[in-house]
């Protein structure tokens, strides 16, 4: 789907429109603004070690091909969550402190890390990545059904997600990553994105509050409503992050020299 970045800058957001909660409730628009905030430097990340990858491939092989259109569809996302992220900043949130830790955790960790490691907790950061992209696109699924801005942009970048993750376990097998290995960074991938997300999601709900721009009960209410009446989207996320544990499908090329 073709989506221009500039679109999210072209219109305003709809919280400067006098709709608060582009998503439908507080706690929805927390929950997808909070991932935001994760994306340029986590997109940063998987760039890299895609690139670094899939350098190791024959540059012929159908592999090499989709890592080279997989970092194009990431610089894309990247771009326009940049531009997502500085509305965030103009509504009052401090995303450019939160970015910025993010961005040098994850250097630090990529001058550490054997490259193996580092596709293990890609690969790991794209699968949950593309459960929660699935469950967000499905009929009354997690993304609201408004043609907000912010929604057709999670549109278009969910989209992509689904259809782009093959791309890194795939590589996985190209470079013989071990069950254990992958496994291991999956779990640390996934406690620490939980950990971020709810740590972001929290600060935007605790500043809305302290400004009155929603009142706490408010936010209690769609949280327990989120828990109750999204218990579908909530289990479809529970399956599709536990099938991360069974074995990779085999790989159709072995791409390495
Ligand atoms: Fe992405
Ligand atoms: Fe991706």
């Amino acid at each position: 789907m073709d989506f221009s970045p500039q679109q999210v800058i072209d219109k305003p957001c709809d919280a400067d429109t006098f709709k608060p909660f582009w998503n439908d409730t507080p706690i929805k628009t927390y929950l997808f603004d909070a991932f935001s905030v994760l994306l340029p430097a986590g997109e940063q990340f998987v760039i890299s070690v895609v690139e670094k990858s899939a350098a190791q491939l024959q540059q012929t092989s159908a592999l090499a091909e989709d890592s080279r259109r997989f970092v194009a569809e990431e610089r894309a996302h990247q771009r326009a969550h940049r531009l997502y992220n500085q509305q965030l900043e103009k509504q009052g949130f401090e995303v450019k402190q939160y970015e910025l830790g993010i961005e040098k955790d994850l250097q630090a960790l990529q001058s550490k890390w054997s490259l193996n490691a580092q596709l293990a907790l890609a690969a790991a950061f794209e699968h949950v990545t593309a459960v929660i992209s699935g469950v967000a696109l499905r009929k009354h699924g997690l993304l609201s059904a408004n043609a907000s801005s912010q929604t057709r942009l999670w549109r278009w970048h969910c989209q992509e997600e689904v259809a782009h993750q093959h791309v890194t376990t795939d590589l996985l097998q190209a470079l013989g990553i071990p069950y254990w290995q992958r496994i291991l960074y999956f779990l640390a991938a996934s406690a620490l994105m939980a950990f971020d997300v709810l740590r972001h999601l929290h600060g935007f709900a605790r500043l809305d509050i302290a400004r009155g721009r929603v009142s706490a009960k408010e936010v209690r209410r769609a949280t327990a409503s989120l828990l109750l009446r999204d218990g579908t989207n909530l289990m479809l996320m529970a399956r599709g992050w536990a099938a991360y544990f069974l074995p990779l499908k085999a790989n159709k090329t072995r791409d390495c020299q």
